[in-house]
C-alpha cells in the first residue's frame, strides 16, 4: 500500500497565501497609475523598505518540547472579540481598485472575524456599510472646518463605529514617490453627503490639531473609545494617554508620510515600554506574514493591522479575496505559533525574539 500522506499541520486550513504573489496579481489588473498610489511610499521610499526589512530582522527562536496539540488565536481588541491579531487598516478610495470598494473590504473583514478600520476618505456611504459591516472603527483626520469633523463623528457613532483613530502622522500629506498627481479630483470621498461637497475646497487635515484636542473628540463622539495612529515615540505615546487616549497604534503610514522614519517594529518596544501595561498598543507597517504578527505580539503588541495586502486583496477577489487572506494569515500565524511552541497568544514573550544580525 502507498504510504501514507504526510498530515498537514492541523492549524493550516488553507494554502499560503504570499501577499507579494497578492501583490503582484493586483499589479496586473490595476490600471499602472492606481498600482502605483497603493505602493507607493513618499520621498525615497526609506521608510517603506525599512518597514519590511525590520521584522525580518528580528530572528524567532522557538521553544522545543512544549504542547502545542491545540493552538487558540483567538482575542479582543479593545474589548470586541476578533479570531486573530490581524486586522485591517485604514485606506483610502477603495473603489479604485474594486468595484464594490469598501463594502467589499467590510464584506471580507467580517467574513474572517477581524476588525475594519474604515478611512475618512472612503468612497462608499455609512448607509451602505451598515448590513456588510463586523465591528468597525472609524479612521479620522481632523478637518479645518470643525463643525464638518464633528458631524464626521458624530454620524459614525449613529452608524455603529466601535471606536474612533484618530491618525496624527499626516498633518499634511506627503508627496509621494510614485503616482504624484493621483487620486484625481473626481474621486471624492463620500462617507458623509457634507464631506462629498466639501471634498475639493481644502478642508482636508488641520496641521494645527495637538494633544489637546483629543478631549474634544472624546466629547463630540459621545465617548466612544479613542486610538491614536501614527505614534513612534515613547514620549508621544505617553502624552496621548495622558491626554485622554484609550489605545496607541504604532505606525509611519506605511511610509507614506515621514521618509526616513524609524520604521514601525523598531518603534514598537519604546512605545510599549512607555505605557502601562493594561493600554493597548497595535502596530502595522510592513506585515506580511503570521512570522511578522507574532514578532509584533513578542513586542507587545495585542493585534497587527494590515494595509497593502488587504487592498491587494480586494483588487484581486473583492471580499472573498480580503476573507481569504485574513483566514490564511490566521492559519500562518497559528502554524508559526505551534512550531515557536507557543499554544496560545499569552505564550508570545519578548525572549521568542533574538537579533538576526548581531554584528550589524
Ligand atoms: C493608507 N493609510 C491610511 N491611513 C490612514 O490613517 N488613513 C487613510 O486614509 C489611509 N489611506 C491609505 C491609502 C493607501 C493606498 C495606503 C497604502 C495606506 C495607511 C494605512 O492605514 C497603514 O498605516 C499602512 O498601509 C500600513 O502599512 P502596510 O501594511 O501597507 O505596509
Amino acid at each position: 500500500p502507498a504510504a501514507a500522506p504526510v498530515a498537514a499541520s492541523p492549524a493550516v486550513t488553507a494554502p499560503p497565501i504570499e501577499p507579494r504573489d497578492l501583490e503582484a496579481a493586483a499589479r496586473s489588473v490595476l490600471p499602472t497609475e492606481v498600482y502605483d498610489y497603493i505602493a507607493t511610499g513618499s520621498g525615497a521610499e526609506e521608510t517603506l523598505a525599512a518597514n519590511l526589512a525590520a521584522w525580518r530582522d528580528l530572528a524567532l527562536a522557538p521553544r522545543v518540547l512544549r504542547d502545542v496539540g491545540g493552538v487558540d488565536v483567538s482575542t479582543t481588541v479593545l474589548g470586541t472579540p476578533v479570531s486573530s491579531p490581524v486586522q485591517v487598516a485604514p485606506t483610502g478610495y477603495q473603489r479604485l481598485v474594486h468595484p464594490d470598494g469598501e463594502l467589499g473590504m467590510a464584506t471580507g473583514a467580517a467574513h474572517a472575524g477581524s476588525l475594519l478600520a474604515l478611512s475618512t476618505r472612503a468612497t462608499t456611504t455609512f448607509e451602505e456599510l451598515a448590513d456588510a459591516a463586523g465591528p468597525w472603527w472609524l479612521q479620522l483626520y481632523v478637518l479645518r472646518d470643525r463643525d464638518l469633523t464633528a458631524t464626521v463623528v458624530e454620524r459614525a457613532a449613529a452608524a455603529g463605529a466601535r471606536a474612533l483613530v484618530l491618525t496624527v502622522d499626516t498633518p499634511y500629506v506627503a508627496r509621494k514617490a510614485r503616482a504624484t498627481a493621483f487620486p484625481p479630483a473626481e474621486v471624492s470621498p463620500v462617507l458623509v453627503p457634507e464631506l462629498r461637497a466639501r471634498a475639493d475646497e481644502g478642508v482636508w487635515q488641520d496641521p494645527g490639531v495637538t494633544f489637546a484636542d483629543l478631549a474634544w473628540l472624546a466629547e463630540v463622539s459621545g465617548r466612544l473609545p479613542l486610538v491614536v495612529k501614527g505614534v513612534v515615540r515613547g514620549d508621544d505615546a505617553r502624552a496621548c494617554v495622558d491626554a485622554g487616549a484609550d489605545a496607541v497604534w504604532v505606525s509611519n503610514h506605511g511610509g507614506r508620510q515621514l521618509d526616513g522614519a524609524v520604521p514601525t517594529a523598531r518603534a514598537l518596544a519604546e512605545v510599549r515600554s512607555a505605557l502601562p501595561d493594561e493600554v493597548e498598543v497595535y502596530v502595522d507597517g510592513g506585515i506580511r506574514n503570521g512570522r511578522d504578527v507574532v514578532r509584533a505580539l513578542a513586542l507587545g503588541a495585542t493585534a497587527a493591522f494590515v494595509g497593502r495586502p488587504a487592498v491587494w486583496a480586494l483588487a484581486t477577489g473583492g471580499a472573498a479575496g480580503v476573507g481569504d487572506l485574513l483566514v490564511t494569515m490566521r492559519a500562518d500565524l497559528e502554524e508559526t505559533l505551534a512550531l515557536c511552541g507557543c499554544a496560545s497568544l499569552a505564550d508570545v514573550t519578548p525572549d521568542l525574539l533574538r537579533p538576526a544580525h548581531p554584528h550589524r
